[in-house]
């Protein structure tokens, strides 16, 4: 069979060719679509860059304003998945309750989820947008089931985060307006996770969508690999440990220690490609001080915890020597917190906003009459050959 090259954790391993994101993690460089990550912050939005991102141009009016139609027409979900939702256990964890919503959001679009990718994608604007809306419903449904509140219905005059705030946050006593500041901060945050190439999540997509699976299994696969606290839980998991660390009594050097030695992994902290700084990491730290302000929180134990832990990590030769520097989880989970988002719910924003990437890898591998299914070797390790024991 020839020779195998082994290379664990495919740290140098190409797995396909991608026109959709471009990463160079010795300097900090991130473009979706050729487009720098920085402008995208500062003069699009969530909605804009999922175009760009599914479709490869920014949208023009005309384009902005049928691919909003669609997603306004394909917020609500179904009774039959309401129910499904509903007979969770109430403290089923939401990555969960999402990954098997998103799988079983197939059986009811049989036209788009038939696993045959040529009849898959003559419906893809149309899957695309059922994909893209309906995910934000889900979520806020799981969160308000779990709490055995009732359920918001989508509302079509609502751009995408505000209504996302709405399906969370408003009573039947009381409507949930965010302020444009908070709004903004959930846009950004869901701009920033649009797309990251080849990470696990995504590679998991487009695995399964190589053996021809539908977009909804594959997105549904992705929701699962991004549960795992390497990877997208990585937001719970760092304030999960800024809690403990104030629990604690500590201001942060005890744990740098600990993470030293050993003993405990710096959430938030180290990335796979990435050298240097996460440039999504900059643009969240950067805006953190002014969503802080507008909500009135000057003083987060929290917060100061999170200052320490990040200075004394980049003056620390242990840390330096690895190029190990914050993620976009370090500081993404902080404002989620201050945004009153419950931690359980902070990876399934992180899926929200990668489900545009999700969508535009499934469609890359999909429409390519040459993609070939995803079958890695592997360097066998176990006994040789040996014989049955004879019955005793
Ligand atoms: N805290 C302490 N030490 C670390 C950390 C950390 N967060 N990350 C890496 N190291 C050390 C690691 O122990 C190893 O040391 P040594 O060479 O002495 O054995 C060295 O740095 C290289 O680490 P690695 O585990 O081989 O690196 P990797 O590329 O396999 O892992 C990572 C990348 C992101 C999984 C890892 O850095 C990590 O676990 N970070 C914490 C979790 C996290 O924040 N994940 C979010 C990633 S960004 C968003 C996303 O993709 O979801």
């Amino acid at each position: 069979t020839g020779y195998i090259t082994y290379d664990e954790g495919f740290g140098n391993t190409g797995s396909c060719q991608s026109e959709i994101t471009y990463i160079d993690g010795e300097v900090g460089i991130l473009r979706y679509r050729g487009y720098p990550i920085e402008q995208l912050a500062a003069k699009s939005n969530f909605i804009d860059v999922s175009y760009l991102v599914i479709y490869g141009e920014l949208p023009t009016p005309t384009q902005r304003k049928e691919f909003s139609q669609r997603l306004t027409k394909e917020a609500p979900i179904r009774e039959g998945l309401v129910r499904f939702i509903q007979g969770f256990p109430r403290d089923a964890h939401p990555m969960a309750v999402l990954s098997s919503s998103l799988n079983a959001m197939g059986a009811y679009y049989p036209h788009i989820a038939s696993n045959n990718h040529k009849r898959d994608l003559e419906h893809f604007d149309e899957a695309a947008a059922i994909a893209l809306s309906k995910v934000r419903t889900i979520a806020a449904h799981s969160y308000r089931v779990a709490r055995g509140l009732p359920l918001n219905y989508p509302k079509p005059t609502l751009g995408y985060s505000e209504n996302f705030l709405h399906l969370m946050f408003s009573e039947p006593y009381n409507e949930y307006v965010p302020t444009p500041e908070v709004a903004a901060a959930i846009n950004l945050f869901l701009l920033l996770h649009a797309e990251h190439e080849q990470n696990c999540s995504t590679s998991t997509v487009r695995m399964v969508a190589s053996a021809g699976a539908n977009l909804f299994a594959s997105a549904s696969a992705g929701v699962s690999a991004l549960w795992g606290p390497l990877h997208g839980g990585a937001n719970q998991a760092v304030l999960e440990m800024l809690a403990a660390i104030h629990a604690d009594g500590d201001d942060g050097s005890k744990f740098i220690e600990n993470a030293k030695n050993g003993k405990a992994r710096l959430m938030g902290f180290g990335h796979r490609v990435y050298k240097n700084y996460d440039p999504r990491a900059k643009i969240i730290k950067g805006s953190f001080d002014k969503a802080l302000d507008s909500l009135g929180i000057t003083n987060d134990p929290f917060l100061d915890i999170a200052r320490n832990l990040e200075a004394a990590a980049l003056s620390d030769d242990y840390f330096i020597s690895r190029k190990l520097y914050p993620n976009v989880d370090f500081y993404s989970g902080l404002i989620m917190n201050a945004l009153k988002i419950p931690v359980d719910m902070f990876t399934v924003m992180f899926a929200i906003g990668r489900m545009p990437g999700w969508i535009a890898q499934w469609h890359e591998v999909a429409k390519n009459p040459k993609s070939k299914i995803n079958r890695p070797r592997q360097i066998y390790v176990g006994p040789t050959p040996r014989d049955v024991p004879d019955a005793v």
